[in-house]
């Protein structure tokens, strides 16, 4: 029998810089009161210049690998997260592994957006299960803050996105007790991907960076936000029943939900729409707002320090994001 992976370690890293929605009426037309209706956000972390993605997903990981109680040079791959890569290439997860100073183990970027966790966690599952790898590194991270249209006309995204990072370190589960991840289920439609996009810089535009490149502004992130909810509250459900379908799992096993903190009034449709108790459902955009591929690890960190988690308990992550992709996981912890 292939082992199972077990998640071993978990560690975040959140800029301080804190920015309220009352910070953020003195930079656009918005209020705090529209926001915490519309997503039930009060507040985020921005990094300070000069802080990128790699920087958060590195400070994570040397957080997770103390967690799980072995030494950085234990860890043989790393796989890494984000939307917001320090530069155009290379990805993160070579700075990551520099900056840890790690050997010249292999290092691999997913680009999945909000689901880009899950994606990185399917893949780290498949190598231990594979017995390739012993100790992966998974870490996601986004500075998001650096590139966000504070103008009126980008207050739609401008209030929903925060920065910040987390990390877990997989292991194969050394006992046959059915604990580690049970499975993961990865979806895309890229029919969608204009409904959530940052367009520029496009490498088949010629040349990439021309004239008009500042002046049309589609550096920024771009949001059909209606779509965006309709889909998000259709899919993660669907997600979550075929993960648990799969697994021979009912809706009452669950005993802990970690949606994608894409909005609060997404999470609880999707709560109500798998008819779990909110108690059961981990949440906490309010004080981050949407961090995409480190939302769910932030909140799995979260769940871990407060005890939320314990020996054997069935925990159902899922996502939907930008691609559109999604994706759910049921992990017997
Ligand atoms: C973005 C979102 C909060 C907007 O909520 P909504 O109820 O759909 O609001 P609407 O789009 O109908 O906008 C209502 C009005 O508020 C305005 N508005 C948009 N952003 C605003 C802001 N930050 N402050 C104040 N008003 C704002 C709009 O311009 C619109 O004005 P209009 O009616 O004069 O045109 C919501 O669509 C959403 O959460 N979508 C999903 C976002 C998401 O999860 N993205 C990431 C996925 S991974």
């Amino acid at each position: 029998m292939s082992p199972r992976a077990i998640i071993t370690g978990t560690g975040r890293a959140i800029p301080p810089k804190v920015v309220t929605n009352f910070d953020l009426e003195k930079l656009m037309n918005t209020t705090d009161e529209w926001i915490q209706q519309r997503s039930g956000i009060r507040e985020r972390h921005w990094a300070e210049d000069g802080v990128g993605s790699s920087d958060l997903a590195a400070e994570a990981s040397l957080k997770a690998i103390a967690a799980a109680g072995i030494d950085k040079s234990e860890i043989d791959f790393i796989v890494a997260a984000t939307i917001a890569p320090d530069h155009y290439f290379p990805g993160i997860g070579v700075m990551v592994q520099a900056k840890l100073g790690l050997g010249t183990i292999g290092a691999l970027d997913i680009r999945n957006q909000c689901s880009g966790f899950i994606y990185a966690l399917s893949v780290a599952d498949q190598y231990i299960r594979t017995g390739t790898y012993k100790k992966v590194l998974v870490c996601a991270a986004e500075v998001q803050s650096h590139n966000l249209d504070l103008s009126d006309a980008g207050r739609d995204m401008a209030v929903l996105f925060g920065d910040g990072g987390a990390a877990v370190i997989l292991e194969p589960n050394p006992a046959d007790d059915g604990r580690g991840v049970l499975s993961t289920h990865l979806f895309s439609d890229g029919r969608f991907m204009r409904d959530l996009w940052m367009e520029a810089p496009a490498s088949g535009r010629k040349p990439t960076f021309g004239p008009s490149f500042l002046d049309e502004r589609k550096y920024f992130p771009h949001m059909d936000g209606k779509n965006v909810f309709k889909n998000a509250s259709e899919r993660m459900p669907e997600a979550v029943l075929q993960a648990l379908a799969a697994n021979g799992l009912a809706v009452a096993d669950v005993d802990l939900l970690i949606p994608h903190q894409a909005n609060d009034r997404i999470s609880q449709m999707v709560a109500k729409k798998l008819q779990i108790p909110l108690e059961k459902v981990g949440r906490n955009i309010e004080r981050y707002g949407n961090t995409t591929a480190a939302s769910i690890p932030i909140v799995l960190d979260e769940m871990v320090q407060e005890g939320r988690l314990k020996r054997g308990a069935c925990l159902v992550l899922t996502s939907f994001g930008s691609g559109f992709t999604w994706a759910s996981a049921v992990i017997r912890w």
